[in-house]
């Protein structure tokens, strides 16, 4: 106990709930937001190429639907960076990379114009969301904590988008996309 409150520097204001202007916390967060910006810009660019390759219409729908709606995620998220005055940058995140990865895999490994296909591009696009979900809810309440009831607002406004584009692509793939695959043959 005594040995962690000797890194503790005087003056750091744990009571406020707030933290300091510079603080660790704070240049995490902003870190965070750079990752996720990177994100949201390169789903910008997949979506229409898993619009591209699905089949189920409604499922075309959705990914074009969604496809506006990123582009409103990346300018909330240089709304947020303006607020903070900070420049609007990205940093490669390694985690979206490997998700968008594995969905070109999917695009490569089933064939055009089956059910399968589209079963894959859901699951690929349901861990993409799932991934946005988790860091939009974290970072929704970092922004609370350090104070920033503003960019908490911007923040939780994507997140629910983001939770709903979930629960649609649980949809079509529980109304008909799954079924119909389960009838394909190999
Ligand atoms: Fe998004
Ligand atoms: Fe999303």
């Amino acid at each position: 106990m005594a040995k962690s409150s000797t890194k503790q520097q005087p003056g750091n204001a744990y009571s406020a709930g707030v933290a300091s202007k510079d603080s660790m916390l704070k240049s995490f967060f902003e870190d965070e937001l750079k990752d996720i910006y990177w994100a949201e810009k390169n789903i910008v660019k997949t979506l229409p190429k898993m619009k591209k390759a699905a089949t189920s219409e409604k499922l075309q729908q959705a990914f074009e639907d969604h496809m506006q709606q990123t582009q409103t995620h990346v300018q909330r998220l240089e709304q947020v960076f303006e607020i903070l005055g900070k420049k609007a940058q990205a940093k490669k995140c390694d985690a979206m990379a490997g998700i968008i990865e594995e969905g070109k895999g999917i695009i490569e490994e089933t064939e055009k114009g089956t059910a399968t296909r589209d079963v894959g591009l859901i699951l690929a696009a349901q861990k993409v969301e799932h991934y946005e979900i988790s860091t939009y809810g974290g970072l929704a309440q970092l922004a609370t904590t350090l104070g920033l009831e503003d960019v908490a607002n911007v923040l939780k406004q994507t997140l629910e988008e983001e939770k709903q584009t979930d629960v649609l692509l649980t949809e079509i793939a529980e109304s008909d996309v799954n079924y119909e695959a389960a009838g394909e043959e190999e």
